[in-house]
């Protein structure tokens, strides 16, 4: 382990607790002034560290394996949680070595640098103030089943989401608070021939970010869970909130084969069910009235000026409101 991850880890598992400088020598075996270059290091990389009189803390929370673990009576999902101190993309790390993955492996981290996002996109986050998740699932369904999972998680997060603030879903994968997105999804499925290799749903969040540590052309959309709660989020209680509702939600679906649990709870969270919306499928804008989801997970429209009602699956839309984002 380098000096900056001990030096990580031991101010993760002191926290909110101030770390002192002879502590801090002491652990890491190094001089004051050779303690002192780690945390300038840790610093210039961006971690989020502020100092009392010689006295070292991050100044928000940061993702701890070990306090999420703690109370997580899951039997499957997020029984191996595999912490990343940085990493390009949780999911395409998932992807990229699929076979060494069991089913319910969670990867986790607070440096995600190349996050990606739906259709093409990049997924920005901010060091030690977001929470960056990949869940691999080795389910035994088809891909038409895997577009649901979705859903599913958009329906543990806003579950998961109600001990801090009330929050919707705008179809597909948005996570919605006050009108600005708070968190997203991306599920991608990997084959291996015909068969189905694993899934992967990437879940963002954004926890304690500052908004203008976004890119200025997101920030009249996208906000953070500290911007709109006005107080300072704890990463490992909502993950363990999350991984348990999900865990339940799943649980349910697979033993059932019954995805009305998820689907309700879309249906009571969405910011667009009977609104009107336009759907944007390449270069083609329509505006259209939300009527439903069905239990597929497609969303019911009609398109304006027409009577019949088509059904929209997530992969090949992306939605804004008829004046704004929502
Ligand atoms: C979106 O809203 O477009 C989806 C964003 C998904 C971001 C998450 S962060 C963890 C996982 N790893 C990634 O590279 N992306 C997803």
């Amino acid at each position: 382990m380098t000096y900056s991850a001990q030096l990580i880890s031991l101010l993760k598992s002191r926290f909110p607790e101030k770390v002192s400088l002879n502590t801090i020598t002491a652990h890491l075996n190094l001089s004051n002034s050779e303690a002192l270059e780690v945390i300038d290091t840790l610093k210039e990389k961006g971690y989020p560290v502020q100092s009392i009189s010689d006295h070292y803390q991050f100044s928000v929370p940061l993702i701890n394996v070990n306090s999420i673990k703690s109370g997580l009576s899951t039997r499957t999902l997020g029984q191996n949680l595999i912490f990343k101190d940085r990493i390009h993309s949780t999911n395409a790390l998932a992807l990229e070595d699929l076979a060494s993955f069991s089913h319910g492996d969670i990867i986790l981290t607070d440096y995600q640098t190349n996050g990606k996002g739906r259709m093409g996109r990049s997924w920005q986050s901010s060091l030690g103030k977001s929470i960056a998740m990949s869940i691999i699932l080795k389910p035994d369904i088809d891909n038409k089943k895997a577009v649901l999972l979705t859903q599913l998680t958009a329906a543990a997060l806003t579950k998961s989401l109600n001990s801090i603030m009330e929050s919707s879903i705008k179809w597909p994968n948005d996570i919605i608070v006050n009108n600005k997105k708070v968190a997203g999804i991306l599920t991608e499925s990997q084959f291996h021939g015909d068969s189905l290799e694993g899934i992967v749903i990437g879940v963002g969040i954004n926890t304690n970010l500052i908004v203008d540590e976004l890119d200025e052309e997101i920030q009249s959309k996208a906000t953070s869970l500290f911007h709109e709660a006005q107080k300072v989020i704890d990463p490992n209680l909502l993950i363990q909130s999350f991984i348990r509702w999900f865990d339940e939600l799943y649980t349910s679906w697979s033993l059932t084969g019954d995805s009305s649990l998820f689907i309700s709870i879309c249906k009571e969270k969405s910011i667009i069910l009977n609104k009107e919306i336009i759907v944007r499928n390449g270069e083609s804008n329509r505006l259209a009235q939300v009527i439903d989801i069905n239990p597929f997970g497609d969303l019911i429209i009609r398109y304006k000026g027409e009577e019949a009602l088509e059904s929209l699956q997530s992969l090949d839309f992306s939605i804004r409101g008829n004046q704004s984002y929502i």
